[in-house]
């Protein structure tokens, strides 16, 4: 499978904490690449790195070679603008422009100078069609945008993205904002979208990752667990990080002998607590903690590996709680 994304030694940096570390991995042409991993372990920063819109952050660094027909993404001398036109970004949150639907997906194209109405009018019906928008709004497309439900906007973001003609197409959560049939509607113009183009999604859902990719990528803590092909991580995991991921992800309800809820806490104490609770259970009982400090997402995981304790999952469960689940081994 030829790449279409070859990242070669990527490591990022915000300030001192390091983000990415040392990632060689290739983004397959025309397929759909899920990148998988628990809150925190640079899913999205990696996205970021391959439009640069990273070069947004004050204090984030980013060293290594991200190759795309040949050009290298991070040379600091090519064009960005040209960059993020060969890639388009479908966000979290639609982020659909104060205009009307028509203007949104004209908006690209007579910014790269398409001014015939005529074939402005086309450019707009195609893409709103690939989108999967067009039946639903061909009768108001002079309407703002933001008269639409949530879901119809993130296909209107779509439809604007595409519209300025990108080989690639990356998803940052594409659905966690949207209802079951919204999600489900994005699902699947991406599964149809990928006969064109090559697609790079960022995804907490395992579900999701499991129904779209061909290929997976799980990071964890910044570095490159595994990637394979879908069926390879999925049903035949070489690392055991990633069984426990996937595992801990899928079961919902996990049997747990203790749980011990920290929210409140900061660090370090939520470490210190936990390896409290731990020291009560005998080895392989599974221990839950609920956490809601940022930092213990991270911290409090990565100790325990450090304690030589297995982290079978770090879930977040709402807006400010996660779900740490750790085996005690020792
Ligand atoms: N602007 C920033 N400044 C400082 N640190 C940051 C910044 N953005 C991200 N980080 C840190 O870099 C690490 C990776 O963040 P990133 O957003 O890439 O994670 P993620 O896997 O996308 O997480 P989530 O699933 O929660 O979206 C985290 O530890 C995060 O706290
Ligand atoms: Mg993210």
């Amino acid at each position: 499978m030829k790449n279409h994304i070859s990242i070669r030694n990527v490591n990022a940096f915000y300030g001192e904490h390091q983000a990415l570390k040392d990632i060689t991995v290739g983004i397959p042409e025309k397929q759909i690449t899920a990148i998988i991993g628990p809150s925190g372990c640079g899913k999205s920063t990696l996205l970021k790195c391959f439009n640069r819109l990273i070069d947004l952050t004050d204090g984030a660094r980013v060293s290594g070679k991200i190759i795309v027909d040949g050009m290298d993404v991070l040379d600091g001398s090519i064009d960005v603008t040209e960059v993020r036109r060969r890639m388009g970004l479908l966000p979290q949150k639609p982020n659909p422009l104060p205009m009307s639907i028509y203007d949104n997906v004209a908006y690209g194209p007579r910014l790269h100078g398409t001014a015939d109405k005529k074939k402005l009018d086309q450019t707009v019906e195609k893409y709103l069609k690939i989108a999967g928008l067009w039946e639903e709004v061909k009768d108001r497309l002079k309407s703002p945008a933001n008269k639409l439900s949530i879901g119809q906007q993130q296909r209107l973001c779509l439809a604007r993205g595409l519209a300025v003609e990108p080989e690639i197409i990356l998803c940052d959560e594409p659905t966690s904002a949207l209802d079951p049939v919204s999600s489900q509607h994005i699902e699947q113009q991406l599964l149809k979208l990928k006969n064109d183009y090559t697609i790079v999604i960022v995804t907490h859902n395992i579900h999701q990752a499991i129904r779209l990719a061909d290929y997976v990528i799980h990071l964890y803590l910044g570095e490159l667990v595994e990637h394979g092909t879908a069926n390879e991580v999925f049903e035949n995991p070489k690392e055991e990080r990633t069984r426990a991921y996937i595992n801990g992800t899928l079961v919902t309800d996990m049997k747990t002998d203790s749980e011990v809820n920290l929210k409140g806490n900061v660090c370090p104490f939520n470490f210190v607590y936990a390896k409290q609770a731990l020291h009560t259970l005998e080895k392989g009982k599974i221990l839950k903690l609920i956490v809601d400090d940022p930092t213990a997402v991270i911290e409090v995981p990565r100790g325990m590996e450090a304690d030589g304790h297995e982290v079978l999952s770090v879930k977040q469960v709402n807006k400010t709680d996660w779900e740490i689940m750790i085996r005690k081994n020792e």
